[in-house]
């Protein structure tokens, strides 16, 4: 079992990287000491994971009550959250109660807004059982739902209590979902550690297999790269955090345009992080094998790395302009540097991130 501290003064936390659920229920009341009940939330693909965890906290003395959502983006909104938040009321929980989720994004967000939101705050604990989770969106506090006119424009900064990642649930994650996780992965490489991106191109065979120690080290590794970024800029205010929103520009409107569900979110990440690096060659601000290196791993890894020749440049660029990073209008990238990294950059014109399309899809 593997530490990965979040130092966030009082609001702390461990992420515990192992193989098997065994220890779950000890590491739940070190996080938890003055629970009794909780309420576990999962969703009908993780029926089994749900049990165990059950079992596990059990063991531990919690009294459980489950929710079971339907497993999907669709469910990540209020009228799911109102749910839970009757089922908490239901059993009385008061500020000690904590929310556990287990699942991927979808559980974690809406677990993590409702435990963030119900009696002005309860502790959360989560348990990922996707890649794209546990290296990703279990770690640093954002939660929320979706609202018709956008994903997660309601959501709340809400540290969990402890994540708990059991590496061995990924046997069963299936292969599309396991290389989505992987796009993720590659990002902390290309935008923070040069060790890990030779890492992932030196064992991608070792990977796609599921190869339990090398899973095991580019989790904790994502986790602690994550966790560096989280202590320096845990709300997302001096530009720091927003690095991780590497290819996430292009991401975002690749998901929109082609709806939810054509691509998964990792693989709209790996083609929108070749797009910003195409991006940058254009401005003229990196040169060099490096863009070559990142699109090879992405493809070793299965995942697409060119935009989809019948998404319509306007439709996509309308989606970006929209997007979070935005201010007044302007269209602003999360860009590699020549040094190395990536910075925030400001005011790109359109003409280049249309250029960038155009050069994709022929
Ligand atoms: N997924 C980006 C962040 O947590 O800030």
């Amino acid at each position: 079992m593997h530490t990965v501290r979040v130092d966030l003064g009082p609001r702390a936390y461990d992420i515990a990287v192992g193989i098997g659920s065994a220890g779950l229920g000890t590491f739940a009341r070190r996080c938890l000491p003055h629970a009794t009940a909780a309420l576990v939330v999962g969703d009908t693909n993780v029926e089994k994971h749900v049990q165990v965890a059950r079992g596990q906290l059990a063991s531990a003395g919690f009294t459980t009550e489950t929710s079971l959502i339907p497993a999907g983006e669709t469910s990540k909104n209020l009228f799911t959250a109102a749910f839970l938040y009757d089922k908490l009321a239901d059993m009385a929980a008061d500020r000690r109660t904590p929310v556990v989720a287990v699942g991927g994004g979808v559980v974690g967000d809406l677990a993590g807004f409702v435990a963030a939101t119900y009696n002005r705050g309860l502790p959360l604990l989560m348990v990922p059982t996707t890649l794209l989770a546990m290296v990703d969106s279990s770690v640093g506090g954002k939660t929320g739902v979706n609202h018709p006119k956008g994903k997660n424009l309601i959501g709340a900064f809400h540290q969990p209590a402890g994540v708990w990642i059991d590496t061995g649930m990924l046997d069963t994650l299936p292969m599309r979902e396991f290389r989505s996780g992987l796009a993720e992965v590659v990002k902390y490489g290309v935008i923070l550690d040069p060790e890990l991106f030779a890492f992932l191109e030196r064992n991608v065979l070792a990977v796609l297999a599921k190869d339990p120690i090398a899973v095991a080290h580019l989790v904790s590794r994502s986790c602690r790269l994550k966790a560096d970024v989280v202590e320096k800029d845990e709300r997302e205010e001096t530009g720091l955090r927003a690095i991780l929103n590497y290819g996430h520009t292009f991401a975002h409107a690749f998901e929109a345009v082609g709806g939810y569900g054509s691509w998964l979110h990792g693989e709209a990440v790996a083609a929108g992080m070749v797009c910003a690096w195409q991006l940058a060659e254009r401005l003229g601000r990196v040169s060099g094998d490096a863009g070559e290196r990142q699109t090879a791993l992405l493809r070793a890894f299965g995942l697409p790395t060119t935009v989809k020749p019948e998404w319509d440049a306007d439709s996509l660029l309308a989606v970006m302009r929209r997007d979070k990073k935005n201010q007044g209008g302007k269209l602003r990238f999360v860009l590699p540097m020549a040094a190395g990294g990536v910075e925030l950059v400001g005011d790109v014109p359109e003409s280049e991130v249309r250029a960038v399309i155009g050069q994709s899809q022929k």
